[in-house]
C-alpha cells in the first residue's frame, strides 16, 4: 500500500518562511562577524595612532600615592607618562623622587631597604639617597624630581 504525503499550501508557506529565517539569520550573522572581525583589526590600529592620555606629561604634578602607603625605609615605582620613575621614603620619613632609568644601560632600579639606598640589578649600580652614583658602573646620578605633601598624598612635579 502506497502512501502519499501531501503538502498543503499553509506547509509550503511556513517551510518558504523557516528558509527566509534561516537565510535572514545566517545574513545577519555573518554581519555580525564581520563587523567584529573588523573592529577586532582597526581598533588596536586606533589605540596605536591616538595614544591614551598620560598621566604626567612634562612639566606636570604627579598624584603619586597616600603617605600611608609608602612604610619608612621602602620606595615604590610609579609611572611618569611611558617611564618609571621611583618614589622613595628615607628611614628618617623624608619622600624622595628621582627617574627609576639607571644611568648606566637603562635598567629599572630599586629601593633596596637593607642597603638603604637605590640599587640597580643589571649591573650591580647603587646610588645614595640623593640618586648620586656612589658604585658600579652609573656615570651619573638619577634626575630628581620635587616631592609635595599634600592632604595625605604624595605629590612628584617633573619638569621637562
Ligand atoms: S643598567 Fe644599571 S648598572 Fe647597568
Amino acid at each position: 500500500m502506497e502512501e502519499r504525503y501531501y503538502l498543503t499550501l499553509h506547509d509550503i508557506m511556513s517551510e518558504q518562511q523557516m528558509k527566509t529565517d534561516r537565510r535572514s539569520f545566517l545574513e545577519k550573522a555573518l554581519g555580525a562577524m564581520g563587523v567584529l572581525t573588523v573592529g577586532t583589526v582597526a581598533y588596536p590600529i586606533v589605540k596605536f595612532l591616538i595614544p591614551p592620555e598620560t598621566n604626567s606629561p612634562d612639566n606636570s604634578t604627579i598624584d603619586v600615592v597616600a603617605v600611608e602607603e609608602v612604610p619608612v625605609n621602602s620606595g615604590i615605582i610609579f609611572p611618569i607618562g611611558n617611564k618609571p620613575g621611583i618614589l622613595i621614603r628615607t628611614p628618617e620619613g623624608v619622600f624622595r623622587a628621582f627617574t627609576a632609568i639607571c644611568t648606566h644601560l637603562g635598567c629599572t632600579v630599586q629601593y633596596r631597604s637593607d642597603l638603604i639606598h637605590i640599587w640597580c640589578a643589571c649591573h650591580n649600580g647603587h646610588y645614595d639617597l640623593h640618586g648620586r652614583n656612589i658604585a658600579g658602573p652609573p656615570p651619573r646620578p638619577l634626575q630628581e624630581y620635587e616631592v609635595n605633601i599634600q592632604n595625605g598624598r604624595v605629590y612628584v612635579t617633573v619638569n621637562a
